[in-house]
């Protein structure tokens, strides 16, 4: 079992998600500058930017090892997916980015994965998924414009460690997942 090191914090506050490879990056922070000048807001980061699978929270960090286990067991292959809307949250004032289309690959990774979490024993909320990557906050929204999709060519999974420090939230890929 996985024990705090001294020092170290006995939970961490954990999400799975899709992280872009660097070309991937680069056209989606394209597509937020791009939202940004017609929905103004807060540009996320280029270098947070990333698909949330599943949402765990905050997680003991003795459950970690049963959380990877049964992750690691998971047995699914790499695929395509196209993101091309974009999209608005009135209630937390989001600008996002998503597909307009199904997307049944990522629909059976996300299954997947919930299974696998659920197996492990660590608490979370599976609240239907919306695949969407966050471009703004603190946005009013507004007309959608037409965006250029993007191409995304999905060859792992990761876990992530989101913590807030003082220049904002900081994301830590704890580990990776290739797809075959
Ligand atoms: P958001 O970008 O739409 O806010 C790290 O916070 C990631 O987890 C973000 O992608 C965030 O989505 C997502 N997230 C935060 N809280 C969540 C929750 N309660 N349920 C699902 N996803 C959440």
């Amino acid at each position: 079992m996985t024990e705090p090191k001294p020092g170290e914090p006995d939970s961490l506050r954990l999400f799975f998600a899709l992280w872009p490879d660097d070309a991937t990056r680069t056209a989606l922070n394209h597509t937020g500058k791009w939202l940004h000048k017609h929905w103004d807001g807060r540009r996320m980061r280029a270098d947070t930017l990333h698909l949330t699978l599943a949402f765990l929270g905050r997680t003991p960090v003795a459950q970690l090892d049963a959380l990877i286990t049964h992750v690691t067991a998971i047995k699914t292959s790499a695929f395509e997916l196209s993101l091309d809307q974009p999209g608005y949250w009135k209630q937390n004032h989001i600008g996002w980015f998503g597909p307009s289309q199904p997307l049944p690959r990522l629909g059976e990774l996300v299954t997947l994965l919930n299974a696998a979490i659920q197996q492990s024993g660590v608490a979370f909320d599976a609240r239907p998924h919306v695949p969407h990557v966050t471009l703004l906050r603190n946005t009013g929204g507004g007309e959608p414009p037409v965006c250029e999709p993007v191409g995304w060519s999905v060859r792992d999974f990761v876990l992530v460690s989101s913590r807030a420090e003082a220049d904002g939230v900081n994301y830590e890929v704890i580990r990776r997942w290739p797809l075959a």
